[in-house]
């Protein structure tokens, strides 16, 4: 019997790369450049499975095309906002992700960028490296302070549930949620959290605002002009989501007027393109989407996705399927 026909579009880390040929005839895309619509529409009608991420645009005509040849999209990460799920589901196409293996990561990155964009590191460590540094004074570079702020959480899953244990538990951090549906009293009461009525309520209490929902169209410019004005002035925004969870020109409106302090940002509008404004704000703390960038995490999202591959191939249902 032929051996399934499997295309990975990004490079993944080397064992699970290997693993994959054990179990497949394997294109892996070396060297490692975003799939072209093209190429997209060629793999529609040539592989069994395939092996997307985050920085894949998928053609809408990819779906229709490959119905009846490519019975899986294991997506290689816990968000699948670049996935038309209705369209692989029309199209008889599994989809699967990868949950859990990378909610610490993601949570310890956030609250990295917290404690960065407070602290004001990235800026002390820019003073450092243009050699203008003057020495230790008592009215420099003075930040927000974390330990005992209020922290507002935007989504209340894994990610979310991670960064309130680390903020209230590590940090003494008062935390705040606002979830699209209500958070079991348990879970609220693990955290000291409390759940107000309204997105705009949590924004008010918040010393600092991290997001963690899932992206799509019904998070798209959650944090809008309504949210910042709702914000404490001074306030700070984190965001290891999407990036299009923030309407960014009202956020470059919010640091322009001063009235938002600063932000820690791992995830852009337009990514990879940076919008150059803000190149011009040196409060915000900006990363290039490394939520889940350790060795260990990158390996279990890799194995994740093979073990979906490998139930789909065994004719089972996979055990991270979204698209049921
Ligand atoms: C995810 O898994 O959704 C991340 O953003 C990619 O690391």
């Amino acid at each position: 019997m032929s051996r399934p026909k499997v295309l990975v579009t990004r490079a993944w880390p080397a064992d699970t790369e290997t693993r994959l040929g054990q179990l497949a005839e394997t294109t892996l895309r070396h060297p490692d450049t975003p799939m072209t619509a093209d190429e997209f529409m060629a793999a529609a009608t040539t592989y069994d499975a395939i092996l997307p991420t985050v920085s894949d645009t998928i053609p809408a005509a990819f779906y229709p095309a490959a119905a009846g040849r490519v019975k899986l999209l294991a997506n290689y990460g816990v968000g699948y906002n670049h996935i038309d799920i209705a369209a692989a589901r029309a199209a008889g196409i599994a989809v699967t992700n990868t949950p859990g293996v990378l909610t610490d990561c993601t949570a310890d990155l956030a609250m990295g960028l917290l404690l960065a964009a407070a602290r004001r590191i990235g800026e002390g460590e820019r003073e450092l490296r243009t050699g203008h540094w003057s020495g230790w004074r008592p009215t420099h570079m003075i930040g927000k302070k974390v330990s005992g702020a209020t922290l507002g959480i935007v989504g209340f899953g894994r990610i979310g549930q991670a960064m309130a244990r680390r903020a209230h538990h590590g940090f003494g951090m008062k935390i705040v949620v606002y979830n699209r549906s209500p958070v079991d009293q348990d879970t609220l009461r693990a955290y000291h959290a409390i759940q107000p009525d309204t997105l705009h309520e949590v924004a008010a209490r918040s010393d600092i605002l991290s997001l963690h929902c899932p992206g799509g169209a019904k998070t798209r410019h959650l944090i809008d002009a309504g949210v910042f004005a709702a914000m404490k002035p001074g306030a700070l925004l984190v965001n290891t989501a999407r990036g299009d969870v923030i309407d960014e020109d009202a956020l470059f409106a919010a640091l322009d007027s001063g009235h938002l302090g600063g932000a820690g940002l791992d995830v852009f509008q337009n990514e990879p393109a940076l919008d150059p404004r803000f190149l011009g704000h040196d409060t915000c703390v900006l990363a290039p989407h490394l939520g889940s960038a350790t060795d260990a995490t990158r390996a279990a999202m890799g194995h994740k996705a093979i073990d979906n591959l490998v139930a789909v191939l065994r004719g089972d249902t996979p055990p991270d399927l979204v698209s049921a």
